[in-house]
């Protein structure tokens, strides 16, 4: 809930704390900026001029909560979790800390749920441009607190608060990541790599991963976070019937340049079961010293 990570909370606007009020039913800074806790729990921490995009849709988010709860990314679920619990254990917190974790463009939940639950007393907040997806935040684990910003913002988090941020397949900030992480905090990044879904490639004519993508991760981060662990590859099989498919196509915009009908043709032609190749990389930074 919002109430676990207040203390980890900013103004948008001007950096300053944020305070629960009337019972928790909005929040206020020091700085005398109001915002208001939706009824499902979620808050909005935008600046002035207000969100400029909307993120993911509805249906993508419902398809992406689908398909993850059928376990198929579960070896990246695991070894984001196992990360988290590496930084959090490096950073020597002391018993009585509650370690802070941040997921930036946390989607449904899914990953920062999974982490919570895996690291005592930790509480995290899950940050996400869209509303469809805080509002699935917002109910994912006792000890997440859902907020609806944009990462290419000042993110709304204090500076140096933050213990462990994970990004998966989502943007990042690097020098906001800098800024809000703890001295001995780290951020773990999950990106597709070549060959991530080929098998549905061709036949659905979705877009593969750009090359060079992590170059650009780290061309990105140069100054702001710097590479603390060595990458780790991650390639595994998953067995996807055609509702798994349909799901996996849904919850990204990878289809998106062919038509529905086109789309509903060419699932229609796929075998019953699949065999198809999850494939990403992990990196982990801390920030570079300033
Ligand atoms: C591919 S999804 C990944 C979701 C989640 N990390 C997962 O793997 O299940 C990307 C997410 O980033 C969010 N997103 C896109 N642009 C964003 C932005 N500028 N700021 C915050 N979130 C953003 C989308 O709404 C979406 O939930």
């Amino acid at each position: 809930m919002l109430k676990d990570v207040i203390d980890l909370l900013a103004d948008p606007n001007d950096g300053t704390a944020l305070a629960g009020k009337d019972d928790f039913s909005r929040l206020v800074s020091e700085s005398g900026h109001s915002f208001d806790v939706a009824r499902q729990g979620y808050v909005t921490l935008a600046g002035g001029a207000g969100l400029k995009h909307n993120g993911d849709s509805l249906e993508m988010v419902q398809a992406r909560e689908t398909y993850l709860s059928l376990g198929h990314f579960a070896p990246f679920v695991e070894a984001v979790t196992n990360s988290m619990i590496e930084i959090v254990d490096e950073a020597d917190l002391s018993d009585a800390a509650q370690p802070a974790l941040l997921e930036v463009g946390a989607g449904t939940g899914f990953y920062l749920a999974h982490t919570l639950d895996s690291i005592d007393n930790s509480r995290g907040i899950g940050l996400d441009i869209s509303v469809h997806a805080a509002k699935h935040l917002a109910k994912c684990h006792s000890r997440a607190g859902a907020v609806v910003a944009d990462v290419w913002d000042r993110l709304p988090v204090r500076s140096g608060s933050i213990d462990a941020i994970s990004v998966v397949f989502a943007p990042r900030n690097p020098a906001e990541f800098q800024r809000v992480l703890a001295p001995k905090g780290q951020v773990v990044v999950l990106t597709p790599q070549a060959g991530h879904l080929d098998e549905l490639r061709e036949p659905l004519g979705i877009v593969g991963v750009e090359t060079g993508k992590v170059e650009r991760m780290y061309e990105q981060a140069a100054g702001f976070l710097e590479q603390s662990a060595a990458p780790v590859e991650l390639s595994f099989p998953m067995e996807l019937d055609r509702a798994s498919i349909a799901a996996q196509v849904g919850m990204s915009p990878s289809a998106r340049h062919i038509s529905q009908e086109e789309l509903a043709r060419r699932m229609a032609e796929l075998p019953e079961t699949m065999r198809v190749t999850a494939r990403a990389r992990l990196d982990r930074f801390r920030a570079v010293s300033k």
